[in-house]
């Protein structure tokens, strides 16, 4: 995952579950390489170029709390990307997204019609191996967060245009929208490595902390980040009239007639770029990037409180540099 200070790269987090991770890699080449075209097209596509395999990666770590069957956690940890890429194939066209890893999107390359059929595909690809390996309760536990997520999505447009979010209805949304996916990409480790119910609740409750933190410094990054370095857009939340935390602060922070200006750019249609420059400027000066930067660290904090329970192990280590590294990452 790369998440952050420069002296914790996404590679230390992972070393831990590297070898297992590479098999996560191969199991879904072969999902991603069937006998149709225009899949094994799209396949190819998809292979290019991987993400920071945060979910996976997180599931790995967590049944590696425990004493995993190393199978079972390698195909949970590949069902989870499997649900990831098909969620980010489907936001992709609902947000009109035309950047991902640094890429083309499908949405873009092909259009919505194939990008909605390949979202299902994947999904379906992903139940369909946890099934075929009889883990019933861990395709239980993903069918939750993915529903979840799915709600996140439908109440994220329920709350497009509208310039009065607070910010527990904010958080509430990016809960379901990403922590869901986290939860229970942490419960699943914690079933494939035979843990207790209160080790899982206890992982369930990071993956909560961590999931909103990480969805937080999304929100903050498409902001003030980088598009080349995220391999992603910026400046959509606020071109498709999205009010993210940051923007949300700014407003509570700011004089009444500079809120109101502000407000009048953001709801506009065919806004010009320097509109957008002069929004940027009006959340950074009005505190909202450094809130949520604030907020998202106090998540990382009790995050990490609820790892120091377990025993010392290479896995434990990750997980809590992982809570430092996804503060301060950039992509
Ligand atoms: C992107 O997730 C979608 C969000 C929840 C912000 P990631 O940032 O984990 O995407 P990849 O898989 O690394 O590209
Ligand atoms: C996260 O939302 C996407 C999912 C939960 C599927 P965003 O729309 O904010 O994420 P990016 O910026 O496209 O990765
Ligand atoms: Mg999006
Ligand atoms: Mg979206």
């Amino acid at each position: 995952m790369s998440m952050g200070k420069a002296s914790i790269s996404g590679d230390e987090i992972r070393a831990p579950v590297r070898r297992e991770l590479d098999l996560v890699e191969d199991a879904l080449a072969c999902i991603f390489s069937p006998d149709i075209t225009l899949v094994s097209a799209i396949g190819r596509h998809l292979t290019a170029v991987k993400g920071k395999l945060a979910r996976p990666t997180l599931v790995l770590l967590c049944a590696k709390l425990g004493s995993p069957d190393p199978a079972f956690a390698v195909k949970a940890a590949a069902a989870v990307e499997l649900i990831h890429t098909a969620t980010l194939l489907h936001d992709d066209s609902i947000d009109r997204s035309h950047l991902r890893r640094g890429l083309p999107t499908i949405n873009r390359l092909w259009n919505d019609q194939v990008s909605v059929i390949m979202g299902d595909h994947l999904f379906c690809a992903a139940f369909r191996l946890l099934h075929d390996a009889g883990l019933f309760e861990i395709a239980s536990v993903f069918s939750t967060g993915s529903d979840r997520l799915t709600f996140g999505e439908m109440s994220q447009m329920d709350l497009r245009g509208q310039m009065d979010v607070s910010e527990e209805t904010y958080t509430e949304m990016i809960r379901l929208k990403t922590a869901a996916l986290f939860i229970a990409s942490c419960e699943a480790g914690g079933l494939a490595g035979g843990l207790s119910a209160d080790h899982r609740a206890r992982l369930s409750k990071y993956g909560d902390y961590i999931g909103t933190a990480f969805q937080m410094i999304d929100d903050v990054l498409d902001i003030v980040g980088d598009e080349e370095t995220m391999g992603k857009p910026t400046g959509n939340d606020l071109r498709d009239g999205r009010i993210t935390l940051p923007v949300i602060v700014a407003l509570r922070n700011a004089g009444d007639t500079e809120a109101r200006r502000v407000i009048d750019i953001i709801s506009s249609k065919g806004t010009v770029a320097s509109d957008f420059k002069d929004v940027i400027d009006f959340v950074e000066s009005n505190g909202g990037i450094s809130y949520a930067r604030d907020r998202a660290a106090d998540l990382a904090v009790k995050a990490r409180a609820c790892i120091e329970g377990f025993g010392p192990s290479p896995a434990r280590r990750s997980l809590i540099l992982l809570t430092e590294r996804l503060v301060s990452r950039r992509k």
